[in-house]
């Protein structure tokens, strides 16, 4: 058998579950022993999470590119790795077998060594959904840099941030990117971001969009060019450097309850293991078949269900360049039957966005070749979990809801299609190596059935974030000291009489809008920076589509008087400094923020009244001046 860890009944994950908990080391290097390694390790786990310091393998060398490409290519070199879809449906698509990824990859390995890219160099890559995208992430890997991947949506200034945090010298980018109607012109946010830049030493361009594009001399190389010199060599191996298991992978920003994205680092041995592991067990992969993965490579979702999960497994990785209502909103479903799609991983917004244009578009759609659905990124809503399996899954389906972050690498709670009992909107229960507590405010476990809590991990499972880059203090105090010795995910969860987990959302000062997270302190600092604000304060609260909306509350002293111009004016300085994913949705003007006697915001009253609370608004007693609420309310958009 292929996979002999690959769960195949209820009670096979019930034993699974056992043996992971009662010995770690056993479980997971029993799962390792099937991997390529260029030196096996001394100790499969040393932890504490009170530093936090959590090695698995230590002492191993391995590459993670050997396990993705080269182990495959002796049984499947003439199999498809990636299927590429381009934006333009009347544009052809690609289809890139294990060889020849293998030989892309390592030629553009040795575009990056030409470029003197070295081990622990970090990368930052900035560019749409094209299988170069995929390329330059495991050249990378193969030679050792560390990938930063930035969404293709964020600012120039975000990405100026990015870089100066990561301290990158490389970026890796497009002339464009097509998205829809829109073509964003990439590499002119690049040439913004590094205004005043000191440490990119060499930006390597990729032709997409034949945007015209200003090519700096001695800084700007164009991919095709530096690429044309490697084949002229006769190049098509790259020897894999190797990397100790604890290496860092790669580092992706994402948003906390600062104003400041954090960098978050994965490592080499545990994060290939664990990403592998949760693929073929929550999906139920079996060879040959072709995964579709909806989401953007510059998320996590993308890095480890779109790249790593799935190459992993020698599996067909499906790489869609649009967007799902494009040119109408049945491409999605188009795209299951132009290729055959067997298991289609998307978000529940973008299934509450499709169901939104009725059953129109699914007509003459077949959809005959799908065998697992899966969600990630948000609660799912009943409504939406059955229009998935009534309209999409035909009954026929399992669906999958995978709760997990950017932080824990891969899925940690969720059922195992057609293995595991599934409970719409549930993400029921965990995967084996995790351990999933619920803790009061105060820390202390809330223990039986029926009950709900702050949601903490009590155990490291492989791909558990390592550190925050550059700082690990703050890895620490965000995740492993608001309760000691557990790491708090920032999510509230139920459990049921099952042992069943239901997420209920999050606790902090996050935002999940469209399945992207968002910091409203970072929304807050963005507003702030536009000239007419005094100050700002913002919520979420309850979208029919994109789950959370983004509700500001402004103090403004513009002079010109003009509310409209000036809510768009705060829009534009919004997509300036973070990008457009951050824009309100709702920004109302007042001339005073509910706060303490200690000057703090209450944003528990603006939740209340931001989600259209009229009476019970809770505790005013202790603000400051507790007649702002009426007014505040009376201005509610
Ligand atoms: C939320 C995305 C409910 C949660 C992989 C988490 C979910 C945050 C689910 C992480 C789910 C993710 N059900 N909520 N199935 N999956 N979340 O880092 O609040 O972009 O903390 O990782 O998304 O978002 P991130």
């Amino acid at each position: 058998m292929l996979f002999p860890y690959q769960i195949k009944s209820e009670e096979a994950y019930h034993q699974a579950y056992k043996q992971s908990i009662e010995n770690p080391p056993a479980f997971w290097s029993a799962i390792a022993e099937h991997f390529t390694w260029k030196k096996k390790w001394d100790d499969v786990l040393t932890w504490n999470f009170s530093e936090p310091n959590v090695q698995w393998f230590k002492g191993a060398q391995l590459n993670i590119t050997e396990n993705l490409l080269d182990r495959h290519l002796p049984t499947k070199a003439h199999s498809p790795a990636i299927i590429w879809e381009p934006n333009d449906p009347e544009e052809h698509h690609r289809v890139i077998t294990y060889q020849k990824l293998y030989e892309k990859v390592c030629q553009f390995a040795h575009v990056l060594n030409n470029n003197g890219i070295k081990k622990g160099d970090r990368v930052c890559i900035y560019m749409g959904m094209i299988p170069e995208l995929a390329i330059a992430v495991l050249a990378c890997a193969r030679i050792g840099a560390i990938h930063s991947v930035v969404f293709g949506g964020f600012s120039a200034q975000s990405i100026a941030d990015r870089l100066y945090d990561a301290q990158a010298e490389y970026i890796v980018t497009c002339d464009g990117a097509y998205r829809g109607q829109k073509d964003i012109p990439l590499k002119s946010v690049i040439d913004d971001a590094l205004i005043g830049n000191r440490t990119v030493k060499k930006v390597i361009v990729c032709t997409r969009t034949r945007t015209p594009v200003s090519m700096l001399k001695g800084r700007d190389v164009w991919w095709e060019d530096e690429l044309k010199k490697v084949e002229t060599l006769g190049l098509h191996d790259f020897p894999a450097v190797a990397m100790d298991a604890e290496d860092p992978l790669f580092i992706l920003y994402t948003s906390g309850s600062t104003g400041k994205p954090k960098g978050v680092v994965h490592t080499v041995a545990g994060y290939m293991l664990y990403t592998h592991y949760s693929f073929i067990n929550v999906f139920q992969y079996q060879p040959e078949q072709i995964h579709f993965c909806t989401a953007d490579i510059g998320w996590i979702t993308g890095h480890s269900y779109i790249i790593y999960g799935p190459l992993s497994a020698g599996a067909t990785t499906l790489i869609f360049e649009g967007v799902p209502t494009w040119p109408d909103a049945g491409r999605f479903w188009e795209i299951v039957d132009k290729y055959r799609v067997d298991i289609l991983y998307t978000a529940p917004t973008a299934i509450r966005s499709l169901m939104g244009f009725g059953l129109g578009p699914l007509h003459g759609k077949s959809l005959a070749s799908l065998k697992v659905l899966g969600t990630v990124g948000e609660p799912i809503n009943e409504e939406a979990w059955h229009w998935y399996n009534e309209q999409v899954g035909k009954k026929r389906c399992p669906i999958v809801d995978t709760w997990w972050q950017t932080e824990t690498g891969g899925i940690l709670i969720s059922n195992l299609a057609g293995i595991t009992p599934s409970k719409p909107s549930w993400a029921t229960l965990p995967l084996p190596g995790v351990q999933p507590i619920l803790v009061d405010e105060k820390g202390e476990e809330i223990l039986g059935n029926n009950v709900s809590g702050n949601l903490c991990i009590k155990t490291p499972w492989p791909s558990v974030l390592r550190t925050t880059y550059g700082d690990h203090e703050r890895c620490r105090t965000n995740y492993f000291a608001t309760y000691p010795n557990l790491y708090f995910t920032g999510d509230g969860a139920m459990r049921d009489e099952n042992g069943f987990y239901r997420i209920t959302g999050r606790v902090d000062d996050v935002l999940n809008v469209s399945g992207h997270r968002i910091g409203t302190a970072e929304v807050e600092n963005a507003i702030n920076m536009h000239a007419g604000v005094v100050e700002s304060a913002v919520v979420g609260y309850p979208h029919d589509i994109k789950g959370q909306g983004i509700y500001a509350f402004v103090i403004y002293s513009g002079a010109h008087g003009d509310e409209t111009l000036s809510r768009k004016d705060i829009l534009t300085t919004v997509t300036r400094i973070i990008g457009a994913i951050a824009k309100p949705d709702k920004i109302q003007f007042v001339s005073v923020l509910p706060k303490t006697r200690s000057g703090k915001i209450m944003r528990r009253i603006l939740r209340k009244i931001a989600e259209g609370e009229t009476e019970n608004i809770g505790d005013t007693s202790t603000l400051l001046d507790p007649s702002v609420v009426e007014e505040i309310k009376r201005g509610k958009l």
